[in-house]
């Protein structure tokens, strides 16, 4: 079997550890595999395996030789060195948001638009992680119904702002319990024992750069932009596992039956569906695993063709590092 020679940029981060961890997991014919980071992380070793990788810094010549390089260190660093990855031969896999709505850039996820994948110029963009998970119930139920219109609402976890998310909810819920303060320095409020209606920036029509980021990705990823969507993006102190609430109102009459058998069908989407018995799906449940998790189905009462359901996923998994592994496989696998 043919194998190749990977580069993780951000590797010390909380995506990319993943995403090293995820190539081995799922056994990707790796040759050889190069950790890049900020020169601040030259001296640290990480495990790839059985092996201990030292962690190089990303520069302009990091990519001669390497042929897949999956980037998760941040827009700017992936606006500045994916063009020189791009030039070495490399083909970038980036899961920053800076190429994702460029047009010619492919926005995959591997269970939705796979033959997206193989338009790439050398640069394929992952989603945002509370659009992929979301991508997967949709696109069963606008197969089989046609979607008119979405609203969703996230409840996002902390590690979906990083490594520094997750130690602003760790030691600030310390602190807390303690009778101390520790003020948000990377959260715009307290995030331990509170919520907070606000991700990433507000634009000028009110809504959140992350709100938007799912509306426009989704009709991207589903190759549809009739279709009407609202989002509001919600923080919450959860570690790991975004939830989100969903209600489409679909384009022809439905069963729930019929909704839960397709969703149970899709690759990639687990059904836990027993309100009486408490069964649905929670973050906590998700954290480490690789699908996403609908449950809760219902008929909205308030219009027509309406489906309520509620979708979980590991941000860092379906979010972020598997589906960034996953389409690269897409491409070896031809
Ligand atoms: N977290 C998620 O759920 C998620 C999901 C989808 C997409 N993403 C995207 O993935 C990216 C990384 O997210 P993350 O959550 O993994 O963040 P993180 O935990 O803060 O990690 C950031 C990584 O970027 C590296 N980095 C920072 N500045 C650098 C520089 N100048 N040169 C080289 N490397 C540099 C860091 O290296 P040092 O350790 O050396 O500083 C670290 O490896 C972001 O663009 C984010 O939007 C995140």
């Amino acid at each position: 079997m043919k194998k190749y020679k990977v580069a993780v940029v951000g590797a010390t981060g909380v995506v990319g550890k993943e995403i090293t961890d995820t190539l081995y997991q799922r056994k990707f014919p790796v040759d050889s595999i190069k950790l890049l980071a900020s020169k601040n992380s030259v001296g640290q070793c990480l495990p790839f395996g059985n092996d201990e990788i030292d962690v190089e810094e990303l520069v302009e010549t990091s990519f001669n030789d390497v042929d897949y390089a999956l980037f998760s260190a941040g827009g700017s660093i992936s606006e500045k060195f994916c063009p020189f990855a791009v030039k070495s031969g490399a083909v970038c896999i980036d899961n920053t948001s800076h190429f994702r709505m460029v047009d010619g850039v492919p926005l995959v996820v591997p269970e939705v638009n796979p033959e997206s994948a193989f338009s790439h110029k050398g640069i394929i963009a992952n989603p945002n992680c509370s659009t992929a998970q979301l991508v997967l119930p949709l696109k069963v139920l606008h197969d089989h119904y046609g979607i008119e219109r979405i609203v969703v609402s996230t409840y996002q976890s902390v590690s979906g702002a990083g490594k520094e998310g997750i130690t602003e909810l760790e030691q600030q819920s310390r602190a807390n319990l303690s009778g101390q303060d520790i003020p948000p320095s990377v959260f715009q409020h307290h995030i331990a024992y509170n919520v907070i209606p606000q991700i990433d920036v507000f634009q000028d029509n009110g809504y959140t750069k992350e709100e938007m980021k799912m509306i426009n990705e989704t009709k991207k990823i589903l190759n549809d932009d009739s279709i009407k969507m609202t989002a509001t993006t919600v923080r919450v102190p959860v570690f790991v596992g975004h939830s989100e609430s969903v209600n489409v109102q679909l384009k022809s009459a439905f069963k729930l039956d019929d909704v839960r058998q397709l969703m149970s069908d899709m690759s990639g989407v687990t059904v836990q569906d027993d309100p009486a018995n408490s069964v649905y799906p929670t973050p906590r449940d998700s954290a480490g695993k690789d699908d996403v998790f609908v449950g809760r189905f219902r008929h909205d009462l308030s219009i027509e063709n309406g489906l309520e359901f509620w979708c979980v996923s590991d941000n860092l998994r379906k979010g972020a590092a598997l589906n960034a592994v996953q389409i690269a496989e897409t491409l070896i696998n031809v």
